[in-house]
């Protein structure tokens, strides 16, 4: 019989991060410890559908260079409420745990997490609540202040229902230079990822730009100032006591971490790892990245973003990524390499804790005792 634990590794995805996604997938397929695991392939399409995928992947990806793809031909998978996974002609697909590597929209904000949580499912990395907060940069933000955690500066606004047109324009320039002066204003949309939508702007005029850029991508804003500072990054794990591994850098080649020098340019940026830094101010940013975790209720994994002011002794969280770029040289299964931690351990690691979480959540009490019975 095989004793090993069934993991679904559901990729792809209704995301901008796609593309992402299958280099995630294809790393961690070529490289989890199949002693341990065997693993069924579950594809989502553009569109959101899922697709149960051939086996045959498994031993191409692990014998070649290929990167995984979606089949949009194979049958049709879905939850069940109760009941798990199952095929469209209703075979029932057995898992152990979902490792769903799904980076943004309709994966990585709680989206699928609810859906997999009503199939009873066991899942990897935050539940729904931790997903939707830390997808959500004002929401994430708002938690770290609450907490007394440093974070950059924020306003927040939700784009009118017609768009960011004249008025609406003016008025957000006017209280986001009340709020922060004449200083350069990076736009975002508020639940993004990829630096997809972000800008830097100056002038009144590419203000209004960048607003309007964000407002493609989604109808919550985040305004902040620029922060001219060190980017660090550190990687976290664990349910109830969460631990950070290294510390890295991120040292962009021209302007800001954007899309290009993320995927297109090959030197867009440098990752150092680990990051330069004092003894003390390394403490302070792994126990920061620790608290940002738990304030926004994080479970299984995530990455936690930060800017380090070095002349003024200042760290500020930036944000975080519950399901951050998972291939072998990414930042976080690096970071977690750097410290003892290898990628297939990793793997394992993340889908212990995916079970573990799920045993703690059916050991919870969904009935009140029936009046007398106790
Ligand atoms: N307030 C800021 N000051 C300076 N640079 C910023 C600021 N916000 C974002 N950036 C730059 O833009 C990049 C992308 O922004 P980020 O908030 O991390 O969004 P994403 O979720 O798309 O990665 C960052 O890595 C950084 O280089
Ligand atoms: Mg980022």
């Amino acid at each position: 019989m095989d004793e090993r634990r069934r993991i679904a590794l559901l990729y792809g995805g209704k995301s901008g991060e796609h593309e992402v996604s299958l280099q995630s997938a294809t790393s961690i397929l070529r490289n989890i410890d199949l002693d341990r695991n065997s693993v069924v392939l579950i594809g989502i399409e553009k569109s959101g559908m899922w697709r149960l995928q051939s086996d045959d992947w498994i031993e191409r990806v692990r014998t070649s260079d290929v990167t995984v793809t979606i089949d949009s031909d194979r049958p049709r998978v879905f939850a069940i409420p109760a009941a798990g996974l199952h095929v469209d002609d209703g075979t029932h697909i057995p898992v152990d745990a979902v490792f769903p590597v799904l980076h943004g929209t309709f994966g990585e904000d709680g989206t699928v997490q609810g859906y997999l949580e009503c199939g009873d499912l066991a899942y990897v990395g935050a539940g729904v609540a931790g997903s939707s907060i830390g997808f959500d940069k004002a929401l994430s933000k708002s938690l770290w202040m609450q907490a007394g955690l440093p974070c950059v500066p924020f306003v927040s606004y939700e784009v009118p229902p017609n768009g960011p047109t004249g008025n609406w324009l003016t008025e957000i320039e006017e209280q986001t230079r009340l709020a922060f002066g004449p200083t350069a204003i990076f736009v975002k949309p508020a639940r993004g990822g990829s630096s997809v939508g972000v800008t830097r702007a100056e002038s009144s005029a590419e203000l209004a730009d960048a607003v309007r850029h964000a407002a493609r991508f989604d109808s919550k804003l985040v305004i902040e100032p620029e922060i001219k500072a060190r980017e660090v990054e550190c990687s976290v794990t664990g349910n109830s006591s969460p631990q950070a591994w290294a510390i890295g850098e991120i040292v962009p080649r021209h302007g800001f971490y954007d899309y290009r020098a993320k995927y297109i340019d090959e030197d867009g940026a440098a990752l150092i790892v680990p990051a330069q830094l004092d003894h003390e101010v390394s403490i302070t940013i792994r126990e920061t990245a620790v608290r940002a975790y738990r304030a926004v209720d994080c479970h299984g994994l995530a990455r936690v973003d930060l800017f380090l002011d070095d002349g003024a002794g200042e760290i500020m969280l930036n944000e975080i990524n519950t399901i951050p770029g998972f291939t072998r040289i990414s930042m976080f299964p690096v970071l977690c390499r750097e410290l003892g931690l290898s990628y297939p351990e990793l793997i394992d690691a993340v889908i212990d804790l995916a079970i573990e979480q799920k045993a703690r959540i059916d050991s919870l009490e969904y009935e009140y005792p029936a009046e007398g019975s106790e």
